[in-house]
């Protein structure tokens, strides 16, 4: 003691457009236990997660912007190094929001104590993690799947899409993916054994692929990326249908707002639903999740599959990586 911690910070605000590796600096600190900060962490995994892209502007959102210059934050998996509090002990595997750095100090009001299971411990970023929550609360809770319904996935290869088709296809559901590149289309095909999935950058007219390939329509969709997907979906959903809206990423990079969409008389006549939801405000409903989720886990029912960029110097550019659809499953630094 004292330690030396690195960390990401941003350095400017980044209103619209792709952001740059040169909007972040990597900064050192040093840093020692106190009588209120008296755990000290070594992170092992760091969560990387498209919800940090709006807290890069300065524009009012569920979560607060970051503070320019100062450590980002984020979900992380660490071991404790060193603790004056009773109750953690050196070596035990810890969960927090301290991510986007190495070292840190913290109280055990800030810790969340792993014991691990026999799966890999990143796992509790991914399907056992905050990703794993949003698909399974998303289904259940806001899309009320039911077994033999049909049902469209957008960001199919990625964390919370990946994790939605399979416990999709687990209940007996009909699935239908789309996702960004052809590697990722055989993951879902091949791996996952998702009903149909496909390429939506290689589609010309997308209303009319979702007709050909799903005639009778759409009970639910599970919307991740928002903008012109959406409004094509609309067109082809069922009547009663339910579209969750969990994401926006298509337009999270936006230089302008867009058009909006042009066809809500199909939500009319259609009687659709379409519920909006943040995973944040269900931290108290956990436990179904947690009980159902480990169980599949176990029995090679949800498999998992992660994108790994090494060291904290690479977080910033796993981030933008992300962002660009680089990633298949969830996307992770190791430290
Ligand atoms: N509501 C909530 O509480 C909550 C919680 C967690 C996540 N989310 C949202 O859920 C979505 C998925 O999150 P995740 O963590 O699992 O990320 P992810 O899907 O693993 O990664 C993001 C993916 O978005 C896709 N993408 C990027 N730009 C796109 C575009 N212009 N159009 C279509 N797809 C694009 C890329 O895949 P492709 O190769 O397919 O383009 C990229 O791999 C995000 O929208 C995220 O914000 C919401």
């Amino acid at each position: 003691m004292p330690v030396t911690s690195k960390f990401v910070a941003l350095k400017n605000y980044i209103p619209t457009g792709l952001p740059k590796e040169t909007d972040f600096e990597i900064k050192t600190k040093e840093i020692s236990l106190d009588t209120k900060n008296n755990i000290l962490v070594l992170n092992l995994w760091i969560s990387v997660d498209p919800y940090m892209r709006a807290r890069m502007t300065e524009r009012k959102n569920y979560k607060p912007p970051f503070n320019i210059g100062e450590e980002m934050e984020g979900y992380a998996l660490g071991i404790v190094k060193e603790s004056k509090d009773k109750n953690f002990k050196e070596g035990d595997i810890v969960f927090s929001n301290f991510g986007m750095r190495d070292y840190f100090v913290c109280n055990s009001n800030d810790l969340k104590k792993i014991e691990p299971m026999n799966i890999p411990l990143q796992t509790y970023l991914g399907p056992l993690g905050m990703t794993g929550h949003t698909a399974y609360i998303g289904l259940f809770k806001h899309g009320e799947l039911k077994p033999g319904q049909t049902i469209l996935v957008s960001s199919a290869g990625g964390s919370v899409g990946s994790t939605v088709c399979q416990i999709a296809k687990n209940m007996g559901c009909k699935v239908i993916a789309s996702t960004g590149s052809d590697e990722k289309v055989k993951w879902l095909k091949d791996d996952l054994k998702i009903d149909h999935a496909f390429n939506y950058k290689k589609i010309e007219n997308l209303v009319l692929h979702l007709k050909e390939i799903c005639p009778e329509g759409f009970d639910l969709y599970f919307d991740n990326v928002g903008g012109d997907f959406l409004e094509s979906a609309i067109y082809k959903m069922k009547n009663f249908g339910r579209i969750v809206i969990c994401g926006r990423i298509s337009q999270m990079n936006a230089t302008n707002p867009g058009s909006g969409l042009k066809n809500m008389a199909h939500v009319l006549v259609k009687r659709l639903t379409i519920k909006g939801f943040i995973i944040f405000d269900h931290e108290n409903d956990r436990e179904q999740f947690e009980t159902d989720m480990a169980k599949w886990l176990l029995e090679d029912k949800i498999k998992f599959k992660e994108t790994v960029y090494e060291g904290i110097e690479n977080t910033p550019k796993s981030f933008i990586d992300l962002l660009e659809g680089k990633n298949i499953g969830k996307m992770l630094v190791k430290i």
